[in-house]
């Protein structure tokens, strides 16, 4: 059985694909700065997860939280999920927002991309899956900051590729498009409508396409260094 370790669990996109997640093949961990609330949700909704609480931008619960995945012998796979946007035209984006929104989407995912090398480095085995946009790829007005923690994640996940490519480790990034969870439910109805038609497939991704791509990448033993788009067709490299 492989331990995930999904980052981000409260969030949408967390909650929507964690039932796709569970199987006799994968245990599920999650964390999230909200225990006792996802846990509540899990058991509502019948999802085997065991869940630790910790704010990814604090590297002293980042390391309380990997401790923690030792009780179950540790990471095989982890899906840096944990994310936030920030829209603001580049002209009145501050370093201080920039800074802010690197340390969730960027320098969190670099922390425990650490941890869990030590563990996958011991194991002769593991998976980092990151979690980017197509808007690192082919940004909307106002996502500099977005843009740049995103692009900066998927140079970085390139470069643990190299860096582990002889140790039965591969590092790579999902891009996904407008999928139908978490952050989407933050756009207006009108400007929803409006991204849709720009989808060549018309339709936003559903979590259970995200979690056919999650898998992809966990049984793939030679794709690393990738960058996966999972947008419908509304860009392509
Ligand atoms: N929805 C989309 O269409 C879409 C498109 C492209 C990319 N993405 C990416 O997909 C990922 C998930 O997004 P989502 O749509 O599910 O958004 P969401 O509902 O806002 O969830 C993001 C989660 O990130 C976690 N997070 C934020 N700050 C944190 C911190 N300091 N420490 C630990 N966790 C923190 C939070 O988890 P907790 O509340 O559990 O602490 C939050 O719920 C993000 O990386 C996002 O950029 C989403």
């Amino acid at each position: 059985m492989k331990n995930i370790l999904l980052t981000g669990g409260g969030g949408g996109i967390a909650k929507a694909i964690a039932p796709f997640l569970t199987s006799e093949s994968y245990r599920l961990l999650l964390t999230t700065r909200a225990a006792d609330s996802l846990k509540l949700f899990c058991e509502e909704h019948s999802i085997p997860a065991e869940i630790f609480g910790a704010d990814l931008t604090l590297p002293a619960e980042v390391e309380a939280l990997f401790e923690w995945t030792e009780t179950f012998g540790g990471v095989d796979v982890l899906i840096n999920n944990a994310g936030v946007s920030h829209a603001s035209a580049s002209w009145k984006l501050t370093a201080d927002e920039l800074h802010r929104l690197m340390e969730v989407n960027f320098y969190s995912a670099v922390r425990c991309t650490q941890l869990a090398l030590q563990g996958m480095r011991a194991k002769g085995f593991g998976r980092i899956i990151s979690v980017s946009s197509v808007v690192a790829h082919k940004p909307a007005f106002g996502t500099s900051a977005y843009t740049a923690s995103k692009s900066a994640l998927e140079g970085y996940m390139r470069g643990v590729a190299i860096d582990t490519a002889t140790k039965g480790i591969t590092a790579n990034t999902i891009a996904y498009g407008y999928m139908n969870a978490g952050m989407l439910n933050d756009v207006p109805s009108p400007i929803l409508e409006a991204i849709k038609q720009g989808i060549p497939q018309e339709q936003f991704g559903r979590p259970e396409q995200i979690a056919d791509a999650i898998r992809y990448l966990i049984e793939s033993e030679y794709t690393t260094g990738q960058t996966l788009h999972l947008n419908g067709g509304q860009w392509m490299p």
